[in-house]
């Protein structure tokens, strides 16, 4: 059984040790028989995690004893605590993992910047991982999440389901087919206009706490503020740099993700966005962020442009266009991967469309299944096959989106990146931003 080392023994350690310290999780977490279900905890149950702790809890094999959630309320707690009674239930994800022998794997849905930090500790306790996307906040917690899973051994997945769809699916084995030949360039955008607050200031005064909320346990690790209702929890934290990562942040780790599956990116070279200048607290309205990447065996050249636009009702320009029909219009979200062969467009959630070089009409392809990808990670967690948006993957693509969000605070200038190092060489002052402090008390586990 799990459990013979504590969270608290996790944090002491670290603390004792310094940063470097490595806790053998294999040695403690729990081998699985054959028949044995795979108990599952939920840090984060309402929103994303209703659909998360439904999608792992599908598989027979899963059993789920811990519910958490800073609010009781139905919609939050409630629902899950209703459909899951004999889980146990808790305010505080810190106590779920002071009972870390309770649960062998912990999906991880709550607001961006508490991913890294409930993650790391889980996985330090020998917990297996599914975490939502982007899989952290900053740049450093999207590497302290791949190197966690390596040295911890335990089976990750970030929740960019869209990856298992037959519609990624297909263009990913599309690309590796040959069939739009090696690839030139990639134009990848998100046109929606999000409810989300952005480009604001924070709101005067404060509100009364409703009775579920425990609005201290929302803000973790962030700094402290008022409550303002319908302004942060729950979903509208998004547009807050204290919380969120902006829309690049949201969709970058579904659009992108298809784009680096298909082509095996993993960090760019060098990026520069243009936006407009943030305000104090909140991110943009729109920003275009032009990446190069070291080339592939499925790219043309040596480097690879992938240009990412995000703004209401944005296209990538007519360049792009040209190697489309006059007929067609783009999807309100995707990528063009524009080939020596021909063009493929991935509409964000939907099949994709293939235009060999010149012609007018489609070309018809051949549809890749689906697969489950909460039950694959329970699967995997049970030594049954593997999960494929591990965080040796999904790490990699969360710091290049995330690196986008620090070229949007300095518009116009590139920034070298230097991925082994973590390092931005020729402009040094983007590199605090590829980390943040942390509330007192509230330090992460770092590997
Ligand atoms: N994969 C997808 O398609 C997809 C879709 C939507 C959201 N998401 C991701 O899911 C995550 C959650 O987004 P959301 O829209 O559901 O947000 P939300 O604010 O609507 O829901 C978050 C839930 O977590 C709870 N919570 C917040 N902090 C907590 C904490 N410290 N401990 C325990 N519970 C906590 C909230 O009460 C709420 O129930 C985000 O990372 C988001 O990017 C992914």
């Amino acid at each position: 059984m799990s459990g013979h080392i504590s969270r608290r023994q996790v944090i002491k350690s670290l603390a004792v040790a310094g940063a470097a310290v490595a806790l053998p999780a294999v040695s403690y977490s729990r081998v699985l028989g054959a028949n044995e279900r795979l108990r599952v905890g939920s840090v984060g149950t309402g929103g994303k995690g209703w659909s998360d702790l439904v999608g792992v809890a599908a598989s027979p094999a899963v059993e789920v004893t811990a519910l958490c959630n800073i609010d009781s309320s139905a919609q939050h707690l409630g629902r899950a605590a209703e459909k899951y009674p004999a889980a146990k239930t808790y305010a505080d994800w810190r106590k779920l993992l002071d009972n870390a022998g309770s649960v062998d794997g912990v999906i991880v849905s709550t607001p961006d910047f508490m991913h890294a930090p409930v993650s790391l500790a889980a996985m330090q306790l020998g917990k297996h991982v599914f975490c939502q996307k982007p899989l952290t906040h900053t740049v450093f917690e999207a590497r302290q999440m791949k190197e966690a899973a390596q040295r911890n051994k335990v089976v990750t997945q970030m929740g960019n389901q869209i990856q298992s769809h037959a519609a990624y699916r297909t263009a990913v084995a599309l690309v590796h087919s040959g069939k739009i030949g090696k690839v030139k360039e990639v134009h990848s955008w998100q046109s929606g206009q999000p409810s989300w607050p952005r480009n604001i200031d924070r709101p005067a005064g404060e509100d009364a706490v409703p009775e579920t909320v425990a609005w201290d346990l929302w803000q973790g690790v962030a700094p402290r503020r008022p409550y303002k209702a319908g302004i942060y929890h729950p979903f509208n934290w998004r547009g807050w740099q204290d919380y969120g990562t902006g829309q690049l942040g949201d969709f970058g780790c579904h659009i992108l993700d298809p784009v680096f599956k298909s082509l095996l990116l993993t960090s760019p070279l060098e990026l520069t966005a243009e936006a407009p200048p943030l305000k104090p607290e909140t991110w943009t309205e729109s920003a275009t962020v032009r990446y190069v990447f070291p080339g592939t065996k499925y790219t043309a050249g040596d480097t690879l442009n992938v240009t990412w636009y995000d703004a209401a009702g944005v296209r990538p320009p007519a360049e792009v266009t040209a190697h489309l029909p006059k007929s067609y219009s783009l999807p309100g979200a995707g990528s063009v991967l524009i080939g020596e062969k021909g063009t493929l467009v991935i509409p964000h959630v939907a099949m994709p469309k293939l235009f060999m070089n010149g012609a007018e009409t489609e070309t018809a392809i051949e549809e890749f299944p689906g697969v489950d990808h909460y039950v694959q990670w329970a699967d995997a967690a049970r030594g049954e096959g593997e999960t494929t948006s591990t965080f040796d993957y999904s790490g990699p693509l969360t710091e290049t989106v995330l690196l986008g969000t620090v070229g949007i605070r300095f518009p116009g200038q590139a920034l070298k990146w230097d991925a082994q190092e973590m390092k931005i060489p020729n402009f040094t002052a983007a590199e605090p931003w590829l980390t943040k402090s942390y509330a007192k008390g509230w330090e992460p586990a770092w590997v």
